[in-house]
């Protein structure tokens, strides 16, 4: 008997579209530039380090906060890159992961019937979060073809509703973008004339193209008033796997964040701690390096898609590139996608995936976070393999 005790509490979400599409680029055989991580190795010293962890007997429960070193060499990094003070003691905490910081940020606000607003194309544990909590997402789509934000639209929705939360990813997923200084200022202005809080989801921070500059929203007057900043590893350290992210806010919401965070997942694990902790410390110049690294391979993918016929939009940063195919608009993103992994056997995401009502501008997303010959097999495949898409209406 399948009686149900319960109401799902996310009855909306089902399986992920990157788990659909993964499941399609095994099926096919196709490289996969859908889901967000890298096909190359860690840097190797991580590897020593999280043996010498080990051998150290670090092995044990870290403190629910994170390791006080872990967090002395994160405040370290913020203050070296963004002249940001923050008390390792009371002001970060180190998370699962970037997407069980979001969660638990969101849980410790929330309340049932509270408003946040999302800009979309938005990274997707966002709704589920201010859903299970009872809160209700207020969608803002970003304009096109710029994916900037509806600056009229927002300040509408302030006058309109009472918003608790907004949340922002600044480097954007999938969109690939940047927010200028003035828009992060505008951003906290609004927020102070409105009294919401602003979630700054920079996992990307490091990753910004074409010699810009990442704002970030540490950098502003008004963040330990109401800004909370979310980073993530494995978005810098090429481990996404280890699942280590931390979250810098004032010390009361820091304080209320512990709270939930220690009854979730009281910490995180340790020897992995250690090894990032120590990275950190010893291997700074890794982290300068990474914009010209990760700009090699948008620049490689970019040059070898010659003759497919998307059109590939600009990316300034992340490590998504976003292409919009012209040539037939009857084929809706999703359908295009499947057809991408079937005929050409390269995987990406539909990004109607990223809205909630499945809007569909027939753009797709690629990661380019790949090896050279990766990203090389897949130009390939999409020059010489795009138009059996269309061959196979
Ligand atoms: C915008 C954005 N936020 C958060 C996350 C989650 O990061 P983590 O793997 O550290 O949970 C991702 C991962 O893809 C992301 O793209």
């Amino acid at each position: 008997m399948n009686s149900r005790l319960f109401d799902s509490k996310l009855p909306l979400s089902g399986i992920s579209v990157f788990a659909r599409m993964t499941e399609l680029a095994n099926r096919y055989s196709a490289v996969n530039l859908a889901q967000g991580f890298p096909d190359f190795s860690p840097p190797v010293q991580l590897f020593d380090y999280l043996n010498e962890g080990v051998q150290k007997g670090f092995n044990q429960y870290a403190p629910m906060p994170g390791l006080l070193q872990l967090r002395e060499e994160i405040s370290n990094r913020l203050k070296n890159t963004y002249q940001h003070d923050s008390d390792p003691e009371t002001e970060i905490t180190v998370t699962a992961g970037a997407t069980q910081a979001i969660y638990t940020i969101v849980s410790s606000i929330i309340r049932h019937g509270d408003k946040a607003i999302l800009f979309e194309p938005a990274y997707d544990s966002y709704a589920p979060s201010i859903i299970a909590n009872g809160g209700i997402p207020v969608y803002l789509r970003l304009n096109e073809p710029s994916f900037d934000i509806p600056w009229d639209e927002l300040e509408a929705t302030l006058a309109k509703e009472k918003i608790k939360l907004i949340i922002i990813n600044n480097p954007h997923n999938p969109c690939g973008t940047i927010l200028s200084k003035d828009n992060v200022n505008r951003l906290y202005t609004m927020a102070e004339q409105y009294n919401c809080i602003l979630i700054w989801d920079e996992v990307y921070d490091l990753l910004v193209y074409d010699n810009n500059t990442h704002h970030s929203g540490l950098e502003h007057e008004l963040m330990l008033k109401r800004g909370i900043v979310v980073y993530s590893m494995g978005k810098t350290l090429h481990n996404t796997g280890w699942k280590i992210g931390y979250v810098i806010a004032n010390s009361y919401i820091t304080s209320e964040i512990r709270k939930l965070h220690q009854f979730t997942v009281f910490s995180v694990n340790t020897p992995a701690q250690y090894a990032s902790a120590m990275f950190l410390k010893n291997h700074f110049d890794f982290f300068k390096k990474l914009s010209e690294f990760y700009q090699t391979k948008r620049d490689f993918f970019v040059k070898n898609l010659t003759k497919c016929g998307l059109e590939i939009l600009p990316a300034s940063g992340s490590y998504f590139i976003l292409a919009r195919y012209n040539f037939d608009k009857s084929i809706s993103d999703e359908s295009f996608a499947q057809r991408l992994a079937q005929y050409c056997q390269v995987a990406c995401i539909p990004i109607s995936a990223f809205y909630h009502d499945r809007y569909d501008s027939r753009i797709v997303r690629f990661c380019f976070a790949k090896k050279e010959e990766t990203l090389q097999i897949a130009c390939e495949r999409l020059n010489n393999s795009i138009d059996k898409i269309q061959i196979s209406k």
